[in-house]
């Protein structure tokens, strides 16, 4: 459905309005919008300016005082800028804001929440659950956009928040809030006035759990950065990462862990992900999975039982994608001569931690085959590689990263894809091209330690 561009306009009776100002118009008080603008201290005047008369630090980050955070940003919120923060619900969105908020509330001038979700008492409450209550972070408890321009000057942050762009609704654009129209109006109205005031806007955006920011994708081209707020309720761990980012790379992953007082940055992610990993246990490969740009160890389980008499075979996967689960039986089934007729199999990938490229397809295939005889992989193992439906074995991205971080954190053994380059020193590296020779090898490395 191709929907029409969301009418420019006025934000109500609360004074100019970006939406107010188009070029040839006059402005208040008689004189050229472009002036109007440039007096505001806007960016983007119309006027062709030199590149050396451009002001280069007018635009640089400013650290949001979460060092991870500010790891993934390259620095921090860039005055001006729009970044959505999306994650499904109950990851900790409205958490790691707050904090934000908290962390840069205060020297700069005070900032703004415009809680939309949250009544400010709810919000005063889980401030003081995250640590004493900043001076300076100002709360708007509305969901009408109309009313941030005068929130704006009349407290004049230093950054604001919108939580969330799917509650808050512009009066003068149709459709209910958090319907495709609204959201994309509220998004370009917020995009002017981070412009126009020269703020950095975060906006928090729902994700659904098919990993898309429920209704308008379209929001991700409004914006400058989107972050990626992931991790399993369930678990403490959770990844924040960019996927589009105007001001830098990337490539960085924050890792926060989630406890009673608010996210904590994570220094070492291995006592999350396989602190409980009990080697020499059937069923468990260790994968080196990328998260972002970054190689992170994961290890990825799989339990096989005698299906019930009766009852259908069951297929469980947590963490790891249900379609190649099922690809992989199929695969172990033709091609390696390992049929799990009649059996429940359960997959899973431990720590909350999401691992849906193709690249776990050994992992996964190894630790089912694992399972199923009951014998170890090697405990100093990982593994990584695409299977492909006739068995073969496929290269996958980041190999040398991957080995890298396996060698960097104590791991010895590889069996990796044929056209793998060499480990690194003090790995010892097994290219492997069928899912059937890694059954074997891996299998009968256990039986001979
Ligand atoms: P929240 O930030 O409300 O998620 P979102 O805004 O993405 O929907 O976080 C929700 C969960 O985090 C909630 O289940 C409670 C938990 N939590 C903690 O464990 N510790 C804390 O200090 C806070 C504030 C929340
Ligand atoms: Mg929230």
């Amino acid at each position: 459905m191709v929907e029409p561009p969301a009418p420019r306009r006025g934000l109500g009776a609360g004074g100019p309005g970006p939406g107010d100002l188009g070029p040839g118009d006059l402005g208040p008080g008689g004189f050229d919008p472009a002036d109007f603008l440039a007096l505001l201290g806007a960016p983007g005047t119309g006027r062709a300016l030199a590149l050396d008369q451009v002001d280069p630090a007018r635009s640089s980050p400013v650290p949001t005082g979460l060092a991870e955070l500010d790891r993934v940003l390259g620095g921090g919120l860039v005055p001006g800028s729009v970044t959505l923060l999306g994650g499904e619900p109950g990851v900790g969105k409205s958490t790691l804001l707050l904090q934000v908020l908290s962390s840069m509330a205060g020297p700069d001038g005070p900032v703004l929440l415009v809680s939309a979700e949250e009544s400010a008492q709810q919000v005063r409450r889980r401030a003081e659950r995250l640590g004493p209550l900043p001076a300076g972070l100002m709360i708007l408890d509305s969901s009408d956009l109309s009313a941030l321009p005068t929130a704006l000057r009349d407290t004049g942050p230093a950054l604001v928040v919108v939580d969330s762009i799917q509650a808050v609704a512009d009066p003068g654009s149709p459709g209910s809030p958090g319907s495709l129209g609204q959201v994309r109006a509220c998004t370009d109205v917020v995009v002017h006035l981070a412009k126009l005031h020269h703020v950095p806007f975060v906006l928090v955006g729902h994700v659904t759990k098919e990993g898309t920011l429920a209704g308008p994708r379209t929001l991700e081209h409004l914006v400058d950065t989107v972050l990626a707020v992931e991790g399993d309720r369930h678990h403490a761990l959770r990844t924040v990462r960019a996927t589009k980012h105007r001001f830098g790379p990337t490539g960085e992953l924050g890792l926060f862990e989630m406890n009673e007082t608010g996210l904590a940055a994570v220094t070492d992610p291995y006592q999350l992900l396989l602190g409980d990993r009990r080697p020499g246990a059937p069923g468990s490969a260790v994968l080196p999975a990328m998260q972002g740009q970054r190689a992170l160890l994961v290890e990825v389980q799989a339990l096989t039982a005698k299906t019930a008499a009766e009852s259908p075979s069951r297929r469980s996967a947590q963490g790891v994608d249900g379609g190649r689960l099922a690809l992989l039986l199929a695969v172990l089934e033709q091609r390696a001569g390992v049929a799990m007729v009649r059996t429940d199999v359960f997959a899973s990938a431990v720590g909350g931690i999401r691992v849906l490229e193709p690249a776990a397809d050994l992992a996964l295939g190894l630790a089912l085959a694992s399972a199923f005889f009951g014998r170890p992989l090697p405990p100093d193992l990982v593994v990584f590689g695409e299977v492909g439906l006739g068995g073969e074995i496929r290269q996958v991205p980041h190999a040398p990263r991957r080995l890298a971080e396996a060698a960097r954190v104590g791991f010895r053994h590889a069996l990796v894809p044929e056209s793998c380059p060499h480990g690194p020193p003090g790995m010892e590296i097994v290219h492997v091209p069928t899912l059937a020779r890694a059954v074997g090898l891996a299998m009968g490395a256990a039986s001979s330690p």
